[in-house]
């Protein structure tokens, strides 16, 4: 990939991460996450207007600890790239309308980035990736397999046709008690629990490369209403996280032999789960293919892959002007549906 020669500040705000990141190209110079978790956790799931108030308070601050953390002055940034699109259209506001100003304050070019993409494209931030490759991308709103024929250039293989995994995880994590975000609770209480104690459906029947996890869900209510007290909640959510991490390996893998892939990644913020990362990586090795998957903290929501996406747009001469709106449901720029 080639990027911009010089400093991107990246922005993001589509969900409920306020973060800010400094990157020249692949070379991450800060990325500052502040989550809102603890305030969403109460509601038991994001409150959209609680996310962009919270948006505006937090992000001049994590702004501002970015550019100190990089040691780069605001004027010495020669980008300025933000998450527009998809997301919570007030959270997404918040973002934009700071980077907006920045730009034309500072008189920098400006570029809306699809935060799906920054997700496909943040495997790159650490590794030199063969193409084509297959992409698992797996977050709260999201789970796609995407073949990448090149950065810019996706088709879609399968997704989901109900609930997305993390999704999932947070609904799953809530009929259990264990709170917001549902996935590291659950991966966490899982670590205690026996996962052949409870069996929970599969979703769809294979071979196909879409998902549906609403049955699973379903099970999981069931069997926390009828168990009650009896319910051993470690166990349970041992279950559910060795059936999903199952599901979304097989499809994986059968996309990596049906497209003859020549590497796999794993994206987005479910892909911070240790089983999930450990379970593609036995895939890949047993397909004889690299598997490539961000550090954890380049996998949930943060910045730094949208510096890093907005630094590759920009050095390809691509611009957003200041009446760039922001968008709630948008595909992947480049795709193309298989069917
Ligand atoms: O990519 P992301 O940070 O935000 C979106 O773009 O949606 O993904 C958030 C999702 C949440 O559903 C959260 O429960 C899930 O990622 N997640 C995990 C783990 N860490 C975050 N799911 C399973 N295991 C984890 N360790
Ligand atoms: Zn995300």
């Amino acid at each position: 990939m080639v990027y911009l020669n010089g400093p991107v500040l990246g922005i993001e705000t589509s969900c409920d991460e306020t973060s800010a990141a400094v990157a020249v190209g692949r070379n991450v110079l800060s990325n500052i996450v502040s989550s809102q978790a603890a305030l969403h956790r109460k509601w038991g799931g994001i409150v959209p207007e609680a996310a962009a108030r919270k948006h505006a308070e937090t992000l001049i601050p994590v702004i501002e600890e970015a550019l100190e953390a990089s040691s780069i002055g605001l004027t010495d940034v020669l980008g300025i790239a933000v998450t527009n699109r998809p997301g919570l259209v007030g959270a997404l506001s918040v973002g934009t309308t700071a980077a907006k100003a920045l730009a034309v304050s500072l008189d920098i070019p400006l570029i809306g980035v699809h935060h799906l993409e920054a997700h496909v494209l943040s495997p790159f931030i650490q590794a030199d990736l063969p193409t084509p490759h297959v992409c698992l991308l797996v977050s709260g709103g999201h789970t796609e397999l995407l073949l990448v024929r090149e950065p810019g250039d996706y088709s879609k293989l399968g997704g989901t046709i109900d609930d997305a995994a993390g999704e999932a995880f947070d609904k799953a994590a809530r009929l259990l008690g264990l709170g917001y975000p549902g996935g590291p609770a659950i991966q966490k209480v899982a670590e205690l629990g026996d996962e052949t104690r409870y069996s929970l459906p599969r979703g769809l029947d294979d071979p196909t490369l879409d998902f549906s996890f609403a049955g699973l869900k379903t099970a999981v209510r069931i069997l926390a209403e009828n168990e009650a007290d009896r319910l051993d909640v470690p166990s349970l959510a041992a279950a559910f996280q060795a059936t999903v991490v199952r599901v979304l390996a097989d499809r994986t893998a059968l996309a990596c032999r049906e497209t003859g892939a020549s590497a796999v990644t794993l994206v987005g913020g479910v892909a911070a789960n240790a089983r999930l990362r450990e379970e593609l990586r036995t895939r890949a090795e047993a397909l004889g293919i690299p598997m490539f998957v961000p550090d954890p903290d380049l996998c949930t929501d943060n910045a730094a892959m949208i510096a890093h996406a907005g630094s590759w747009r920009l050095a390809l001469g691509e611009r957003s002007n200041i009446e760039m709106d922001v968008e709630a449901v948008c595909p992947l720029p480049g795709e193309v549906n298989h069917e």
